[in-house]
C-alpha cells in the first residue's frame, strides 16, 4: 500500500505530481480556505505524513488521532502551532522550512521597516484617493532610516540577514540574543547588548524572536515605556510575543511613534481590530516569506522531508 500524505491546504498539482506514483496524496479541497478541523482529525487518523500550515493547531488531539503518523512537515520556519514535545513522545518527526526563507523574510522585514518609517502605504493611499492637491514641505514626512540605530531582538538566521541589509543603509546595528553571534559582530559589525539597553537606545526595534513559553508577551507595557518616544516597532515573527493591548496603548498615547506588523496574536484579523484603527500602524497579512520563489521552495522542502523520513532517513530540516 502506498503511504498516505495529507496536505492541509490546496496547493498546485505540479508540486505533488512527481510524488503521486509512490504516494497517495490528498489535500484540502478548497482554494483559499483553511482545513476544517473535523477533516483534519479524520485525515490525520489515516495519514503517514502531514504537510501543515502555521495556521493549523497541531495539538495533542490531532497527534493522538494520527495513529500511523511518521512525520509532520510544517510549511514555515516557526513551529509554535505544533506540540513538538508531544509529537516526539509519540515517535513522530517534525520538520520545518528554515534557511530557504531567510533572505525573503529579511527583505519583507526591511520593506516593512521602510514603509512604516517613510509612511509609504499611507502616502500611496493618499495619492490614489485623489487627496494630493499640493506639494508641501512636510507632506507625508516620515523619519530617516540611514544612520539610525536598529535593534534586532532574536539574532537567528533571519536576524542576521536583516542586519546585513541595515549595514547597507549605514545603520548602527545592535542585537540581543541568547547566545553571541560572532559572524554578525565581526562581519556585519553588529553590537551585542542587553535587552534593556537595546530597547532603550534603538530607533527601530525589530522583533525576530520565535514564540516560546519564555517569549510570550515579551513586548509589554514596561518595555514599550522604556523605548524612545520616536521608536518604531517592527514585528515579523509571531504576534504572541507582543502584548497587543499594551502595544495599542503605547501607539495611541505616542509612547512610541509607530509600528509595522506582519503578525498578530489571533490571525487572521478583521477590519475592526483595535490596532488597525491607529494611523501609526502599518499592517500586513503574515507575508514574511511570501515570494513565489520561496513559497515554492518551501513546499518542495516539505515534500522532501517527508520522502526522507518515509525512507527511514534523517530529514534535511528536522525541528530540534
Ligand atoms: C512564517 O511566519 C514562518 O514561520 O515561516
Ligand atoms: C524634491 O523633490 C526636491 O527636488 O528636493
Amino acid at each position: 500500500m502506498k503511504p498516505k500524505i495529507f496536505i492541509t491546504r490546496k496547493i498546485a498539482e505540479e508540486f505533488v505530481k512527481p510524488y503521486r506514483e509512490h504516494w497517495d496524496v490528498e489535500m484540502w479541497h478548497e482554494e483559499g480556505t483553511t482545513v476544517d478541523r473535523q477533516v483534519l482529525l479524520e485525515k490525520a487518523s489515516q495519514a503517514d505524513a502531514l504537510i501543515t500550515m502555521l495556521s493549523d493547531a497541531i495539538d495533542q488531539e490531532v497527534i493522538d488521532a494520527g495513529v500511523n503518523l511518521n512525520v509532520i512537515s510544517n510549511l514555515a520556519v516557526g513551529y509554535d502551532n505544533i506540540d513538538v514535545d508531544y509529537a516526539k513522545e509519540k515517535g513522530i518527526t517534525v520538520t520545518n522550512t528554515p534557511d530557504v526563507l531567510t533572505e525573503t523574510t529579511a527583505d519583507l522585514t526591511f520593506s516593512l521597516l521602510m514603509a512604516t518609517a517613510r509612511r509609504i502605504i499611507e502616502a500611496n493611499q493618499y495619492v490614489k484617493e485623489g487627496k494630493w492637491t499640493n506639494w508641501a514641505p512636510f507632506l507625508m514626512a516620515g523619519t530617516d532610516i540611514h544612520h539610525k540605530t536598529i535593534g534586532i531582538v532574536g539574532m537567528g538566521r533571519i536576524g542576521e540577514a536583516i542586519a546585513e541589509r541595515a549595514r547597507g543603509f549605514n545603520m548602527n546595528i545592535l542585537y540581543h540574543n541568547r547566545s553571541r553571534k560572532e559572524r554578525a559582530e565581526k562581519e556585519i559589525g553588529a553590537t551585542y547588548t542587553s535587552f534593556d539597553e537595546l530597547i532603550e537606545t534603538s530607533d527601530y526595534v525589530v522583533c525576530m524572536t520565535p514564540l516560546t513559553e519564555d517569549t510570550v508577551d515579551m513586548f509589554n507595557e514596561s518595555v514599550f515605556k522604556r523605548m524612545k518616544n520616536s521608536a518604531i516597532f517592527i514585528n515579523t515573527s509571531r504576534g504572541g510575543v507582543v502584548n497587543e493591548n499594551d502595544l495599542y496603548t503605547a501607539l495611541e498615547t505616542k509612547e512610541i511613534r509607530a509600528a509595522g506588523l506582519d503578525v498578530f496574536q489571533n490571525e487572521p484579523i478583521g477590519q475592526d481590530h483595535p490596532l488597525l484603527q491607529l494611523e501609526n500602524v502599518t499592517a500586513l497579512p503574515h507575508i514574511g516569506s511570501a515570494s513565489y520563489e520561496t513559497r515554492s521552495t518551501m513546499i518542495e522542502l516539505c515534500l522532501q522531508n517527508i520522502q526522507q523520513v518515509l525512507a527511514g532517513k534523517e530529514p534535511a530540516t528536522p525541528v530540534l
